[in-house]
């Protein structure tokens, strides 16, 4: 059963039809809401609304360490984040769907790891590829399957938030290698892989990032809101089609 935590603009699947609702409870406390499960085209699934259900959680204050802690207990094989992030690339227009294949992490102050000390041995893991290529595929093949186009790969810079970037600072991460910008990639990404589960993303670039293009002189967040209506639609179409690839 794959796991889908929608972000901005998706906080439920018009597309699913749940079953039940759970409210789990985790070594760390209470996901952003209740597990949804139910069957999207016949297949099992569940879904988690990042930021809750009201959209209330700011990312920095997501917990997403029982997020993840949650998922894992309700036994998914896999978690497919959506994501809508700024574009820092030029071609990365609004719009764009995009399959992240990298990560720089810009966070700080989140609590990023379940080997925090204590009673267990220091554990590290492996995370020279932070996204799950075989996972990675099927989202890819899933949008081809849809009738709809992404990117494959970039860098996706994970900021703090919740406030966004000034021009400056796109120009810093434009120069470390980033393509997108968002705020909630970190530490959900990490998590997932402490817990063995597999994970990749499918970002949705809802606005030229700061300084860039029309957001050369500022951001419209009105234009921001009109992307991700539109997009959200192409993005339920193409989870759809994951259980037919
Ligand atoms: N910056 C950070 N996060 C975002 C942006 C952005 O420009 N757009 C959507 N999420």
């Amino acid at each position: 059963m794959l796991a889908i935590i929608g972000g901005s603009g998706l906080t439920q699947l018009s597309n699913m039809e749940i079953e039940r609702r759970e409210v789990a409870r985790t070594p760390y406390g209470e996901p952003s809401g209740a597990l949804a499960f139910g069957r999207m085209c016949n297949e099992p699934v569940v879904f988690l609304a990042r930021h809750g259900y009201g959209h209330t959680i700011p990312p920095h204050l997501v917990n997403y360490r029982a997020n993840i802690w949650a998922l894992k207990e309700a036994k998914v094989s896999g978690i497919v984040s959506v994501a809508s992030v700024g574009g820092i690339r030029s071609d990365l227009a609004p719009g764009t769907l995009i399959v992240p294949d990298q990560i720089i992490d810009y966070t700080w102050g989140r609590k990023s790891t379940f080997f925090d000390g204590g009673e267990s041995p220091v554990r590290h893991i492996d995370f020279t590829h932070p996204y799950d290529e075989a996972l990675r595929r099927r989202l890819l093949a899933a949008v081809r399957a849809a009738g709809d186009s992404a990117v494959d790969g970039g860098v996706y810079a994970s900021t703090q938030g919740p406030r966004l970037e000034t021009a400056a600072e796109i120009n810093r991460l434009e120069r470390d290698g980033a393509d997108i910008v968002g705020m909630t990639g970190m530490p959900e990404a990490a998590l997932a892989r402490e817990l063995g589960l597999p994970y990749a993303a499918i970002s949705v670039v809802v606005n030229y990032a700061a300084g860039r293009s029309s957001s050369e002189h500022g951001i419209h967040f009105g234009d921001i809101e009109l992307v991700l209506q539109e997009s959200m639609v192409r993005v339920r179409n193409v989870l759809e089609c994951l259980c037919h690839v």
